[in-house]
């Protein structure tokens, strides 16, 4: 049993160059002390109308946009409940695409999965065998975009491309920790639902989800016997059409700080966000490449993670410890197995290369490099 360790609101401030959660601007933070107001109120309307609208206009799209009190892994079980009502085709390749196999699986769903090694990257070829390979076909092909357990950024576009040939199979995007950071079109490439959670390339707090829906899958949930309550398409965007309020009571102060960091996306623009990523990813990999070693397939790198190899055999988690005591700064170790065969660096959200040099200094100075 864990033991109570109780919460003494004296803690230094840390900066974080997590996966997630990220560091939030000061003005967003400042956002959520606000008195509270009610969730039928007018004044949530104001609020839930512009930031799903100023969402879909920052992610340049015109599919449905539900913003839900959740994490992100709502929309695993949601995507399949409302899509899938059989048979599910998932290509795992890492800790969280394992996992959406497994949330679909105990949903009571056919998972075929297509395996891959950790570090490997989900191959358009092996999808295209696998569909032309099923007699009964998949209602859904669910692919994680950003697999932050190994820092590999799967090709979904091309993924998507293919799926266009299978009108009927719908094709779920866990983009959780790259969307934001990392453009992609989505009505080009056949996406029916993509999905992120805030504290992730957003940079605001932890607490609400963000996911696209096609006309399509909104469509395809009437069909389907196992729809989501709590996160049911049609109840989120029924609700917003007939009131533009949410189906029960959100986090409001999260979504103030999302109002003012919208604000700051569409000022910066998605494609200038997606080169400021990408800047940061690449002075990332030159970094780990100097020192160390990637570890993704090559070609296939994330633009807001950069799992590093650890080819010196440092302490992971002696370096990730002393790097947080002596500079008030917080990075991860490798994710579960590969806790001390890699680290990993999230360059997401607000952060710069100049900040991300100031941890690469401190992990140089700390290790020794
Ligand atoms: C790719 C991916 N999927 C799902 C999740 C789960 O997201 P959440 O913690 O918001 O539920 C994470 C969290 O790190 C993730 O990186």
């Amino acid at each position: 049993m864990t033991e109570k360790r109780e919460y003494t609101g004296d803690y230094p401030d840390k900066t974080l160059y997590l996966p997630g959660p990220t560091e939030v601007r000061e003005d967003v933070i400042e956002a959520m002390a606000q008195p509270m107001f009610g969730h039928r109120m007018d004044r949530m309307t104001d609020l839930y109308t512009t930031i799903v609208e100023d969402t879909r206009e920052f992610l340049d799209t015109d599919e449905n946009v539900i913003v839900l009190t959740a994490s992100g892994t709502e929309f695993w079980e949601a995507t399949t409940l409302n899509l899938v009502d059989e048979r599910m085709l998932v290509p795992t390749s890492g800790a969280f695409s394992e996992r959406q196999a497994n949330v679909a699986e105990r949903l009571g769903k056919t998972v075929d999965r297509i395996e891959y090694e950790w570090g490997e990257a989900v191959k358009p070829a092996d999808v295209r065998a696998a569909l032309a390979g099923s007699d009964e076909g998949y209602d859904a092909v669910g692919v994680v975009m950003n697999e932050t357990s190994t820092g590999v950024r799967n090709p979904v576009e091309e993924i998507g491309d293919l799926l266009g040939e299978y009108p009927d199979t719908y094709f779920v995007v866990d983009a959780i920790s790259c969307l934001g950071g990392d453009y992609i079109d989505i009505e080009a490439h056949n996406i029916d639902c993509i999905f992120t959670s805030t504290q992730k390339a957003f940079a605001m707090p932890p607490g609400l989800a963000v996911c696209t829906v096609s006309d399509d899958a909104y469509e395809r949930e009437l069909e389907t016997e196992s729809a989501s309550w709590y996160g049911g398409f049609q109840r989120c965007l029924d609700y917003y059409d007939r009131k533009g309020q949410t189906h029960s009571t959100p986090a409001i102060p999260v979504m103030l700080a999302y109002r003012k960091q919208m604000k700051h996306m569409l000022d910066e623009g998605h494609r200038e966000r997606d080169r400021r990523h990408r800047e940061m990813a690449e002075y990332t990999r030159e970094w780990a490449r100097k020192h160390f070693a990637l570890y993704p397939e090559a070609g296939y790198e994330s633009q807001t993670v950069t799992c590093i190899e650890n080819t010196r055999r440092i302490d992971v988690a002696e370096t990730v410890e002393a790097v947080s005591e002596e500079y008030d700064m917080v990075f991860s170790s490798g994710y579960g197995d590969i806790g001390e065969e890699s680290f990993r660096i999230g360059h997401m959200g607000e952060h710069t290369v100049e900040s991300i040099r100031a941890l690469t200094d401190a992990i140089e100075d700390v290790a020794g490099l």
